[in-house]
């Protein structure tokens, strides 16, 4: 089944009188649990591409489409909405709220939709992300390793359709690299979760089943290895 499909992304920054170009005619395709990893040089367009599949930011031209649902023609609140319910996105500094628990950070997503957790689920997730007894902590009393495991918790417990992660090991030393790595893998395998991860590390594209190259705004090489 596709769950992401977009079409012609072309996306253009205009600044002064001078215009970026940073994303020129994107098509991809991706099937639910695929574990796809995005490669490419520093300013070749990686961050402007999951913004926009992550509906935080539009397309100059050209379709996305989450689960059939073309995200273009939703609103900002529309928008708002259907980004926290269907796409986790986890940002290359975390982006916890500093005053609350870790346990209310995670929970945050379903908290403001009004819905009540799956507590097994919610167990589930801390216990395999290893932060089960760090949940009554605030974020600043936790490591940035366990900080980042906090992140990943929070965009998985609405089960979206697409986990989105800008590098999230970027910050990280090779141990707590590894053990994120390690976790996004088994979410992806236990949960069959579907998901786009961007990375400079070779190493961490190679655990991906696909690996999409991007230079100057375009797709190069899109090569699936499982
Ligand atoms: N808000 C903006 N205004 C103008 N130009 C921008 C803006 N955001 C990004 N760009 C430009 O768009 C291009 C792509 O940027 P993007 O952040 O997507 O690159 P990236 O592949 O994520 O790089 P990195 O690996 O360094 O994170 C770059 O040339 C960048 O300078
Ligand atoms: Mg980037």
């Amino acid at each position: 089944m596709e769950i992401l499909k977009c079409e012609d992304i072309r996306k253009v920054y205009c600044s002064g009188r001078h215009q970026v170009i940073a994303l020129d005619g994107i098509d991809l395709s991706v099937e639910k649990g695929e574990f796809v990893a995005i490669v490419g040089a520093s300013g070749s367009g990686k961050s402007t591409l999951l913004h926009i599949l992550g509906s935080v930011d539009r397309p100059s031209q050209g379709r996305v489409l989450i689960e059939g649902t073309d995200i273009s023609t939703l609103n900002r609140t529309e928008a708002a909405i259907f980004r926290r319910r269907k796409v986790g996105l986890v940002y290359q500094f975390y982006n916890l709220i500093p005053t609350l628990t870790i346990r209310k950070n995670i929970l945050m997503p379903l908290l403001l939709d009004k819905r009540k957790p799956d507590f097994q689920f919610f167990d589930r997730i801390v216990t395999t992300l290893g932060i089960a007894d760090r949940l009554e902590a605030l974020p600043n009393q936790l490591s940035g390793g366990q900080q980042q495991r906090a992140a990943i918790a929070r965009s998985l417990i609405y089960r979206p359709a697409l986990l989105l992660a800008d590098e999230p090991t970027g910050n990280l030393d090779r141990k707590n690299s590894r053990e994120i790595m390690d976790l996004l893998k088994l979410s992806n395998r236990n949960l069959d979760q579907t998901m786009i991860l961007i990375t400079h590390d070779e190493k961490a594209a190679l655990e991906a089943d696909r690996i999409v190259t991007i230079e100057d705004g375009r797709i190069i090489r899109d090569e699936k290895r499982r």
